[in-house]
């Protein structure tokens, strides 16, 4: 019995309804994923045009729903639609490397992983919460990219003193930055995978 449907790919296509997974079949919806998870890019051109709050909101949604160790629940989005503390972040997000540029690539939305580190799937959990993200901005037809360095940026006095400004206790590491909207220009493609990724046992 065939348990899936044809994965359509469509490699350059990033737009998509997400009702389609709402209204279809089981199969369908898997296919869908299938089709998101290879379609996704690393985007590093936005427009200025923040997403409505209820698709950010979905999209922190799906990051709260990543696999944690033991259930812990070890991360924490700080979810940033404020031009003001994007901006912040992003200037703290250069000096770790020294430049002046936006290491944010003009995202308007920055969505921050945090973990606690005295769960010591910290950055597992962390890791995976990063990765939902991105896969569901690209469901939901929006850019997204993986911006390092938030260790760095939440261990200096300034990115701790943002914790405490918002209210957040605890002993908390930077994971990643998941930067977000939408794509401007053409959407990336795919580089070639390596040679021998999969060893098969079979
Ligand atoms: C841990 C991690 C850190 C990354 N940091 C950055 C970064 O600081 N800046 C950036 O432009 N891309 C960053 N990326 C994105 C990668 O460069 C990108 O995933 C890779 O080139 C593959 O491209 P793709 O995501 O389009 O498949 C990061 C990705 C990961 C997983």
């Amino acid at each position: 019995m065939i348990l899936c449907a044809a994965v359509m790919m469509c490699m350059s296509c990033q737009q998509k309804s997400a009702d389609n997974a709402e209204t279809a079949g089981n199969e369908n919806v898997k296919s869908t994923t299938m089709e998101d998870l290879l379609t996704r890019r690393s985007v590093r051109s936005y427009t200025d045009s923040i997403p409505p709050m209820e698709v950010i909101e979905e999209i922190c949604k799906a990051g709260t729903y990543a696999p944690t160790g033991m259930n812990r629940q070890s991360p924490i989005i700080i979810a940033v639609t404020n031009k003001e503390m994007r901006d912040r972040m992003s200037k703290l997000n250069a000096a770790v490397m020294g430049i002046d540029d936006d290491p944010f690539y003009g995202a308007p939305v920055v969505l921050v992983v945090l973990a606690d580190k005295n769960v010591h799937t910290y950055i597992e959990d962390g890791s995976l919460v990063m990765g939902n993200l991105m896969n569901a901005a690209h469901a939901k037809g929006l850019g997204s990219c993986w911006i390092h360095r938030a260790r760095e940026v939440f261990e200096s006095e300034e990115g701790k003193q943002i914790l405490k400004e918002l209210g957040i206790e605890g002993d908390y590491a930077g994971i990643g930055n998941c930067i977000l909207g939408y794509t401007k220009g053409d959407y990336p493609e795919a580089k070639p995978r390596k040679e021998n990724w999969v060893y098969w046992v079979k």
